[in-house]
């Protein structure tokens, strides 16, 4: 049978080896979900550019895995992440950032095509904050903290916060946050629709878990088309994303899960999906 995507073997091959992860934790859990924690925690999970590597190559792995469906990102209790590592970035000069594409390894999380779920408990800031809204959506803690505090370091954001949090909050919060730098908590942040949910800190992890259980147990077509349509939103004019949404909607009659999905509602029971 034809598989949907590349399979782990296939990866392996690829890629030709296994890279040793020191800044993240990968665990493949049950429900097709995978996790990817940042462990970092003498730096707040400051984002060093071995890290962002490791992230990277993580996510790269769980693409190419059929057996997962939703990846879900996470820190620790105390940070999600603290931001770009300042220590790493602190004697770079322009050239150095310039000639590296410095932050463009960052982009591989928006580039997944699978749904990718930030779970932020504690601080997420400035780099960290950005890491959180590329993923396709956030889950907070009580006590997550976000803020685009470039502006204390003498620089601004550089992952696309200027751009992403104005989308996320609108002009006046996302001016507010990258100009003075102030921190939004897990309450302003679910009623500005930063976040999409507030979970209690005891047990978010597993909490998020679930909720990318539930995302990894639908129709694999339809998720991906579904995440492709919400992400066209921000690229595209209305008219030109509802008929972009239209022909999506058009070609999931083609695939087998559809005739199974409704086949099983009108015979009341779970639907089996192929993922074709
Ligand atoms: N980079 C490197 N190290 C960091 C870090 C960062 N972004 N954030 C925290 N750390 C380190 C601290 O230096 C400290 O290390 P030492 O013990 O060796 O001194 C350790 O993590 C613990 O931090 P604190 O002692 O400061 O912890 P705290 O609880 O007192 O404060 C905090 C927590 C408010 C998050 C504070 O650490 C802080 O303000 N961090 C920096 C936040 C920031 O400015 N982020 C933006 C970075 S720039 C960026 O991200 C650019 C971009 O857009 C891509």
């Amino acid at each position: 049978m034809k598989e949907d995507f590349r399979t782990l073997k296939d990866y392996w091959s690829i890629k030709g080896g296994c890279m040793k992860y020191s800044n993240i934790t990968f665990e493949k859990k049950e429900g097709g979900v995978g996790l990817i924690t940042l462990d970092r925690p003498q730096a707040l999970n400051a984002l060093c550019d071995a890290l962002i590597n490791e992230l990277s190559d993580a996510i790269d792995k769980y693409e190419a895995d059929n057996a997962i469906g939703c990846i879900v990102i996470t820190g620790s209790e105390k940070a999600f992440a603290a931001g770009a590592d300042i220590k790493e970035m602190q004697s770079r000069g322009y050239m150095d950032v310039y000639k590296s594409d410095f932050i463009r390894a960052w982009e591989r999380v928006g580039r997944c095509r699978k749904p990718v779920i930030a779970a932020v408990a504690g601080f997420a800031l400035g780099g960290g904050c950005e890491l959180a809204m590329s993923c396709d959506f956030i889950v907070a803690a009580e006590n997550a903290t976000f803020g685009q505090p470039e502006v204390n370091l003498g620089i601004l954001p550089g992952a696309g916060g200027s751009q992403r949090l104005t989308r996320f909050v609108g002009k006046s919060k996302a001016m507010d946050m990258c100009l003075t730098g102030r921190f939004m908590d897990a309450k302003e942040a679910d009623r500005v629709g930063l976040v999409s949910r507030v979970l209690p800190l005891e047990d978010f992890v597993e909490s998020a878990l679930k909720i990318a259980r539930e995302v990894s147990s639908k129709s694999r077509p339809s998720i991906l088309m579904a995440k492709e349509c919400v992400n066209r939103a921000y690229e595209t004019s209305l008219a030109e994303g509802i008929l972009f949404e239209r022909r999506m909607f058009y070609s999931t009659f083609a695939t087998e899960d559809q005739k199974e999905g409704m086949k099983a509602f009108v015979e009341k029971r779970k639907p089996v999906w192929k993922n074709r």
